[in-house]
């Protein structure tokens, strides 16, 4: 790919998994009015996640990359936006605990909003409609009205990604965050969930580290006051974040500025299309998804692609495989990106490859499918000699019920009690925590050993 890019250039490129709106001149100008806003992040914040995103390739630091399959605009709200960051949080004091590094925490937050469909439509009886394809494009009701592409809605989205941003801001700088006070972010159910005990004395310990490094230092350690976060989403409507692709003062190149960190997923990562010719210009660093379906030869040329410069953080590779097809895929696609001599972020998904559908229809997923595809995803990176530098999970720090097992055991005929999810079926707040716990019993195992 030598040709020339620009921010437009995809648009010569086949695009899959994009809009047909009933009107181009509307979505024209709903293009010009979100050019004009002010951008949702900054260049010195998106280059201070990729030396950090360097460091966890590696193996200095670790990424906890987590969220919503797809938020909905009326989960903006400040209950769910504070338990996103409360769970985010909580596991990444079990993962710092666990594997004694600095974790980069990166929500599927703040502009998670469009999704990639295997159809077109949906049929419910005798009514087939367009299918529903996030909040940022059409509406979740199953009429006609509701599922029509409404250019407006990426204002919409725009705005409650910075209305979500903006309150995630001023919690960390308001000192929510703050290390020293893990009572500020103590989710209500953790004291009666089973892992309770675990958890506080991790904490317990976190908190008597943190009290030693000071009273060695004889201040309070500033780092600890304000836990960063980063955000992260599927870049598929690439007009949206077209529009917010921009230059900056005094840098070089061009920035998304709709989020720090932005991925492209399974479906979309085809060579010679448009979701890669997007992504190959932009500075920010990025995420490329990747099944079973992907070959060596292809990833190698992928990277080649999309990592020119060979730079440090630039490319995060996040397997999805399947607890049933990771041992087949995965040492391959290590093998090839060791013989280019590449330097990526491997991170693991072990979401997107563990779906089923239960009896009556309802999307789940494993707790110990998804546990068990982590534990081999380690172990295969330890045997080839790689880095796992990260995990990325569909998750919430609400009490629902979309993925069976864990300690509390949920089974198929549990699942309609609190099953929220418009998309994908997340962990609830006590499998996140669980799953936190299982790999740091794991990394303390490989520790001892
Ligand atoms: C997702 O992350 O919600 C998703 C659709 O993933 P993938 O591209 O890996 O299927
Ligand atoms: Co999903």
């Amino acid at each position: 790919m030598t040709h020339e890019w620009s921010p437009s250039s995809w648009r010569t490129k086949p695009a899959r998994q994009q809009v047909a709106y009933p009107s181009e001149s509307a979505v024209a100008d709903v293009f010009s009015r979100l050019s004009r806003l002010p951008p949702l992040v900054t260049s010195w914040e998106i280059e201070t996640l990729k030396s950090e995103l360097a460091a966890a390739a590696r193996g200095e630091m670790f990424l906890l990359q987590g969220g919503d399959c797809c938020e909905s605009f009326d989960d903006c709200q400040s209950p769910n936006i504070a338990a996103k960051l409360k769970i985010l949080l909580q596991m990444s004091v079990v993962l710092i605990y666990g594997c004694r590094k600095p974790v980069i925490r990166a929500g599927r937050f703040a502009g998670q909003f469009a999704k990639p469909r295997s159809s077109e439509t949906e049929t419910r009886g005798d009514a087939t409609l367009p299918v529903y394809r996030g909040d940022l494009i059409n509406r979740r009701a199953f009429t006609l009205e509701d599922r029509r592409p409404d250019p407006e809605l990426l204002l919409r989205g725009y705005e409650r990604a910075g209305l979500t941003l903006n309150f995630i801001r001023s919690l960390v700088e308001g000192g929510f965050a703050d290390l020293h006070h893990p009572e500020y972010w103590d989710l209500g159910f953790v004291s009666h969930s089973p892992q309770a005990a675990e958890y506080h004395s991790i904490v317990q310990s976190i908190s008597d580290a943190i009290s030693l490094m000071e009273s060695v230092a004889g201040a309070d350690i500033r780092q600890l006051k304000r836990a960063e976060f980063y955000t992260s989403h599927e870049g598929l409507h690439l007009p949206y974040e077209e529009s917010q692709t921009r230059q900056v003062p005094r840098r070089t190149g061009w920035y998304n500025l709709t989020t720090h960190f932005p991925w492209i997923g399974d479906r979309t990562r085809a060579l010679d299309e448009a979701h890669v010719e997007y992504f190959r210009g932009i500075r920010n660093p990025i995420g490329v998804k990747i099944g079973p379906s992907i070959t060596g030869q292809e990833l190698v040329q992928l990277i080649r692609v999309l990592d020119p410069e060979q730079e440090p953080g630039r490319l995060t590779l996040i397997h999805r495989f399947g607890a049933d097809q990771i041992a087949e895929s995965l040492p391959a696609l290590i093998e090839a990106v060791q013989n280019e001599q590449r330097t990526v972020l491997w991170c693991c998904d072990p979401m997107h490859g563990n779906t089923t559908t239960t009896a009556d229809g309802l999307k789940t997923r494993r707790f110990e499918s998804i546990l068990s595809e982590l534990e081999e995803a380690f172990a295969i990176h330890e045997r080839a000699g790689s880095i796992l530098g990260g995990v990325h999970f569909e998750l919430t720090g609400e009490n629902v019920t979309e993925c069976t097992g864990g300690a509390r055991g949920l089974k198929d005929s549990d699942l309609r009690e609190a099953y929220k999810s418009a998309v994908d079926p997340r962990l609830n707040y006590e499998q996140a925590m669980e799953m936190a716990l299982l790999i740091t019993h794991r990394m303390n195992r490989n520790r001892s050993r």
